[in-house]
């Protein structure tokens, strides 16, 4: 590599050595802490799958209660963090708007000095701050955390105030694994990118969250619900899909610049998601969603040909999502709620073997301009 070679959006840079995942587009293949997403999504809790990532191995079930315990005592807000997640809420910010001030704020009665301690603060307060602005924005009172329950499981219930049935949990559990992780994506590389200055974990997730608030990051599973709500309505797949492609418009949900084959993620969450519908949700719908998925792959090859375009993470976790009650709203800061695991393990990783990030430009603008006065210009 010559000095001044560009690499834009520094893609096919090597930038760190992680062991918290690895990705193979090719392959379709996503490993997580060691364990390959089939093994772990659907299986483990979201505190066994963040203490994997903390600590490079499973908790034992004594570990895992007293790991539990330390998370779920940090999950109440200090005062007045809920009052900005309140004023966000009342203010109808945008949610991802929301986080972001309310993970700034979350460092309120700590002193960002001890990342072992951070690292749980944030996980443990990021849906507080979600379910507390929800139902501010709603008109309705924030309801104080309940340390009885699981991560995801009082996440749900601070949304709605209703104890979540057991189908709910485990689909939304399914769903914090799956998306915990994902390699040095924008957001992860810019919460190492803050701790590299040496600055706290609260900075640097205030940040990691900015990133991902951009639409080519935060993803597509809104428009993916509305897609299949549509479609659900009109009883008409093939027809609509073909429409769109006609009218050279993207199928939200198909596609990805890394993977070529079908989404390991999408593996996982449809076999969550099917599990889900099942036992508590509208049936009929889940089935729509599969019929679309593979008229919608067909399509896309005879439409592309060539082109590898299959089904991706979004397209079942709109449908996971939306079945247990998640808000389409929300479906990016639950995205957050899950990741803030990756990007914590990350910086913690970061720490481990730190070395201030410093990339260099390539100055392309004059060398030479000689100074006139303002009333000469
Ligand atoms: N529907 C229809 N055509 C699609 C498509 C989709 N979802 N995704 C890609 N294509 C087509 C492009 O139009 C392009 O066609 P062309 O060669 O005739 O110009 C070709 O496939 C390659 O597209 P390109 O934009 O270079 O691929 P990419 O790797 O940059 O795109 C995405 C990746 C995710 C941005 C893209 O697949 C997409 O926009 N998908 C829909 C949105 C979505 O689901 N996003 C969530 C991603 S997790």
């Amino acid at each position: 590599m010559s000095d001044q070679e560009i690499h834009e959006g520094l893609e096919g840079i090597t930038v760190a050595e992680t062991r918290l995942s690895f990705i193979d587009g090719e392959a379709g293949e996503l490993v997580i802490g060691g364990y390959p997403l089939s093994e772990l999504g659907g299986n483990a809790t979201f505190e066994e799958t963040l203490y994997l990532l903390y600590n490079d191995r499973l908790p034992t079930q004594s570990e895992l209660e007293e790991f539990s315990d330390e998370l779920a005592q940090y999950r109440s807000l200090p005062e007045g963090c809920l009052e900005v997640v309140r004023s966000a809420g009342e203010a109808g910010v945008v949610p991802m708007d929301a986080l972001r001030m309310g993970a700034a704020a979350a460092s309120l009665d700590q002193d960002g000095e001890d990342p072992e301690r951070d690292k749980l603060v944030i996980v443990a307060r990021l849906p507080t701050i979600v379910a507390a602005y929800w139902r501010a924005r709603n008109g309705e009172e924030p309801l104080e955390p309940r340390e009885d329950l699981s991560h995801a499981g009082n996440y749900l219930y601070m949304l709605t105030g209703e104890e979540p049935s057991d189908a709910q949990v485990g689909g939304l559990e399914a769903y914090l694994n799956t998306v915990v992780d994902h390699g040095l994506n924008a957001s992860t590389f810019t919460g190492r990118v803050i701790v590299s200055t040496e600055s706290d974990l609260y900075s640097a997730i205030t940040g990691a969250i900015g990133a991902l608030k951009g639409p080519l990051h935060g993803g597509a599973p809104g428009p993916v619900l509305r897609m299949l709500l549509d479609m659900y309505e009109s009883g008409d797949v093939e027809g609509m899909l073909r429409e769109k492609l006609e009218a050279g418009e993207r199928l939200m949900g198909f596609g990805h610049r890394v993977y070529k084959v079908r989404d390991p993620r999408a593996e996982v969450l449809s076999s969550a998601a099917e599990s889900f519908y099942q036992e508590d949700g509208d049936s009929d719908f889940f089935e729509l969603a599969k019929e679309v998925e593979t008229e919608a792959v067909d399509l896309l090859e005879e439409y592309k040909p060539g082109r590898r375009l299959d089904t991706n993470v979004e397209f079942y976790t709109a449908v996971l999502l939306h079945g247990i009650g998640i808000p389409d709203e929300l479906f990016t800061t639950t995205f957050g709620i899950a990741r803030a695991g990756g990007w914590t393990a990350h910086c913690l990783e970061q720490l481990e073997n730190n070395r201030l990030v410093r990339p260099r430009g390539k100055y392309v603008g004059e060398k030479d301009r000689t100074w006139t006065p303002v009333d000469e210009r």
